[in-house]
């Protein structure tokens, strides 16, 4: 049973990478992510991380999947053994991380779909029609850290779908869902970025202009430097998560392609058609929209857990605001623009995981879609089980942070160094529809792998306050946000000590407990997929 698929067209498989890198990211963790990090100073980092570790990481991933292809390799593991030398049999287990992040994220990325829908579901149910905001931010509290029936129901439903399209495969599914779900996505979104840049003072019970909130988001907040590291950490983070690099699944995707299929500008057309959805439509719907409301004060407040809060707590209740026609409108394109957005990329993450199968195990695409159905099923339990235990983000910070970075580094490592950039540069410019700037030769080779470098120091070993100058003067005390002491709970144990309250301390306990599980689940379940690809070269030998 070989692997044989293809994209069925140029417009398909551009618009199947697009989806898989436009998501739920787009949307709600950019604009937090700008909120938080000084407004418009966010901005600049954002776009140096997107020419010189987005676009790089584009073209470094895209043809590393078509080199793959030619050799029939379909996921990461034996992609990156077939780039390095025969006795550094190590990189096959880096490859690991290609299918590990995408399980891992696709555990609690799916759940998240979920809620869009119900809330789709909801919007045209008109559930929230002349509910008071307290009413509209409980039933989100109740529905995540309480999960009843229709919580599971939705989850499932969600899980069942991707697997029914993965199981159709990459022309007959994938590229479907994409063609149709891309252009409605962005129809959607113009829709609610012309609500939001609209929205005036004293108008339907605004009390700002959603100017206000345009220009918090594009003028740099007094105060914020561009010179902050924590400012550049985060950029990069976002840029990585957006794009969908360091992940696994374009090369995935990629390596689906005809050997003379151009990389070139099929990564450049996704790469900037993600940044258009990112940065003109992102940017104009949740935030000019809560400050137009709430004001500046209040959106960054209520940002600091993240974007979940403003998507799905707060504008379910402003978009009542409009009238009980334009409300169900704009309800029904929002958590739908949402859901095309999870959709398009939940499903890139499940092709790595099942062309590793199909090779490897020689099983066919149907049953390879279900593995990966049931397998995201029992991972995802616990984000749903013990979300308010903390267990849904600390999968989102290894997997769909950390993992990332650590990929990305090694992986261009492997391709500009090892495999080297005189082979790599031609992978990248055969049969390539535009002329690649030269200079990317020596960006993926210099710039990019000094930047990652920077941003893994930076994230394992951020000092207390974020003050890299007193780790210039010899002081270099670690931060309880650094990964070093995440590993360790410094923070959490901090705060155990600091409690008195008995039943808040038997919570902060669970906490720990749950944590501490949920992380050994994310090893068991990264040695699991090393065992296997073990197994897959020894096969390979015989
Ligand atoms: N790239 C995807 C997103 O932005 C994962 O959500």
């Amino acid at each position: 049973m070989a692997n044989k698929e293809n994209w069925g067209s140029r417009v398909g498989l551009v618009l199947a990478m697009a989806g898989n890198a436009v998501g739920l990211g787009n949307f709600l963790r950019f604009p937090v992510q700008a909120v938080q990090n000084g407004g418009g100073t966010f901005i600049i980092p954002y776009l140096v991380c997107f020419l010189l570790m987005g676009i790089p990481l584009l073209f470094v991933e895209w043809s590393m999947g078509r080199f793959g292809g030619k050799f029939g390799d379909h996921s990461t593991p034996f992609i990156l053994s077939n780039m390095a030398p025969k006795k550094q049999f190590l990189w096959k287990y880096v490859g690991v991380f290609g299918i590990f992040t995408n399980l891992a994220v696709a555990a609690y990325y799916c759940y998240l779909e979920s809620w869009t829908l119900s809330y789709t579901w909801h919007s045209i149910a008109g559930s929230f029609q002349g509910q008071t905001a307290e009413g509209i931010a409980n039933f989100f509290n109740n529905y995540v850290l309480n999960p009843g029936t229709e919580a599971y129901a939705f989850w499932i439903f969600c899980l069942v779908l991707n697997t029914y399209i993965l199981s159709r495969g990459l022309s007959g599914g994938v590229e479907k869902v994409a063609k149709v779900g891309m252009p409605l996505l962005i129809v959607f979104g113009i829709f609610l970025a012309y609500k939001g840049l609209t929205v005036q003072a004293g108008v339907d019970g605004a009390i700002f202009s959603s100017s206000e909130g345009l220009n918090f988001l594009w003028a740099p907040t007094p105060g914020s430097s561009v010179w902050d590291p924590k400012i550049w950490v985060a950029a990069a983070g976002q840029i990585f998560f957006t794009l969908s690099v360091g992940m696994g699944s374009i090369q995935c995707y990629a390596s689906y392609m005809r050997q003379r299929d151009d990389v070139a500008l099929n990564a450049m057309s996704a790469g900037w058609m993600n940044g258009f959805v990112e940065v003109c439509l992102g940017a104009a719907i949740v935030i000019p929209i809560s400050v137009g409301y709430f004001g500046i004060d209040w959106v960054i407040e209520n940002t600091k857990n993240g974007g979940l809060g403003l998507g799905f707590r707060t504008l379910p209740y402003l978009f009542q605001q409009w009238g009980p026609v334009i409300a169900l409108i704009s309800g029904v394109f929002w958590f739908g623009l949402l859901f095309f957005a999870g959709i398009t990329s939940s499903l890139a993450m499940g092709t790595p995981c099942m062309g590793f199968l199909q090779d490897e195990f020689k099983m066919s695409r149907e049953k390879s879609a279900w593995t990966f159905g049931a397998a995201i099923f029992f991972l995802g339990l616990p984000t749903v089980l013990f979300f308010k235990y903390g267990v849904f983000d600390e999968y989102d910070y290894w997997a769909g942070t950390i993992s990332l970075v650590v990929f990305a580094l090694l992986e261009i490592i492997l391709f500009a160094w090892i495999f080297g950039m005189e082979k790599g540069w031609k992978e990248i410019t055969s049969y390539a529809d535009i002329k690649v700037p030269v200079v990317f030769r020596f960006i993926i080779k210099w710039v990019t792998p000094t930047l990652l470098l920077f941003v893994f120091i930076g994230a394992f070993f951020k000092p207390v306050g974020n003050d890299w100058s007193a780790v210039l003067q010899g002081r270099w005390v670690l931060d309880d946000g650094s990964v070093v002491n995440t590993i360790l709970n410094s923070g959490l144990h901090k705060k155990i000590a600091a409690t008195t309250d008995g039943a808040q301390l038997e919570e902060l306990n669970k906490q720990l407990t749950y944590i501490n599980l949920s992380r050994m689940l994310l090893v068991a379940m990264f040695a699991t997929v090393a065992a296997m690809v073990y197994i897959a070269y020894r096969k390979r030998v015989k």
